[in-house]
């Protein structure tokens, strides 16, 4: 009688990898610039084109420049923009923050009046504008949540004023979401949607930034207001509760720090997710990359899509422009 030797069958994988065309017909996850926000820096003046130093290729912008960038990044398919302010003076609190003529409210219309089409995000927040550098107004050395929420309230309704198309809280006051969808109501701008900064992590991937920004907290830190990046089931709770308050899309930020969250608030919640590729994600990839010791085009190609993968449908990052150039040629 014959023995019967049973040899597993196991399955050939790399069938559908072995050229390009096979391998971008099954791909899962697509990486495309519409997909994609660019953060710009503002500031007051003319003529003002100053790279931040530890985001080669960012720049602080004067409002002139604007229609120049507005253009570039219609060419490169960006259809989306997200705002920061450097005002003229900071004070108790940011009082620049809400002024029609603040530089936000300047370079909204600048980049409205060059490109009506293009989405104008702002950031909704006081650190920029406070002398203090806090996200809120300081009663008695601590962040006072409830006085700060008029003033964000404030600012969002001048943002939409101006012209902005979405307002991005960033702050991570409680109840802000509410407060700002309130007075956005009120003053006739029911149709302006909210995408809150949700799961904000207290978080050192924001050093490039506040340097950019010039919002670094001059006493103490953020840990009393932005979250323990420790906590995931909390993170589920803030967005459960900003979507409650009236959020159309939440965020969570840093974006590769935190992609079990994404993938969490994925699966949990049905409202369009963005996450913020940070500052500090940006500048670690650029020093790698100048030090030779990264292939920057593959390796970012690589991050954003796993951001992507892990569920996120708005894709907020410092290389927008340079991604969008690359995959115009061909995929990395
Ligand atoms: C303002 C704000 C910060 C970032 C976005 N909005 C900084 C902070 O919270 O200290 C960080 C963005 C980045 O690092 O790219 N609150």
């Amino acid at each position: 009688m014959a023995v019967q030797t049973t040899v597993k069958a196991f399955r050939r994988f790399r069938r559908l990898r072995r050229t390009e065309g096979l391998r971008s017909l099954v791909r899962e996850t697509e990486l495309t610039p519409s997909h994609l926000v660019y953060p710009l820096f503002v500031v007051h003046g003319t003529g003002v084109k100053q790279e931040i130093p530890s985001m080669p290729g960012q720049f602080r912008l004067s409002p002139d420049m604007l229609p120049e960038e507005a253009r570039e990044l219609r060419s490169l398919g960006i259809g989306a923009v997200l705002l920061f302010g450097i005002p003229a003076r900071k004070d108790e609190e940011g009082g620049e923050a809400y002024d029609p003529q603040g530089i936000v409210q300047r370079a909204i219309r600048a980049l409205k009046s060059a490109d009506p089409e293009l989405v104008v995000i702002t950031d909704v927040c006081l650190c920029e504008y406070t002398s203090h550098g806090h996200c809120g107004i300081v009663v008695g050395g601590e962040v006072d949540n409830d006085r700060t929420l008029p003033l964000l309230a404030r600012m969002a309704v001048s943002h939409a004023a101006a012209g902005a198309d979405m307002v991005a809280p960033s702050d991570m006051m409680d109840g802000r979401v509410k407060a700002i969808r309130q007075a956005l109501d009120e003053e006739g701008f029911s149709h302006v949607p909210i995408m809150a900064y949700s799961a904000k992590a207290a978080s050192a991937f924001y050093g490039p930034f506040r340097e950019a920004a010039e919002s670094a907290p001059q006493f103490g830190d953020r840990r009393s207001y932005q979250m323990d990046p420790a906590n995931a089931r909390e993170a589920l709770r803030e967005i459960e509760a900003d979507i409650e308050e009236g959020a159309d899309i939440v965020m969570v930020k840093p974006a590769l720090s935190n992609l079990d969250i994404i993938a969490l608030a994925r699966q949990l919640f049905g409202v369009p997710i963005a996450a913020y590729n940070v500052s500090g994600e940006y500048a670690m990839v650029k020093a790698a990359a100048r030090l030779g010791w990264l292939d920057e085009q593959r390796i970012t190609w690589e991050i954003l899509t796993a951001i992507r993968r892990a569920g996120a449908d708005i894709v907020i990052t410092y290389h927008a422009k340079e991604v969008a150039a690359w995959l115009a040629e061909r995929r990395p």
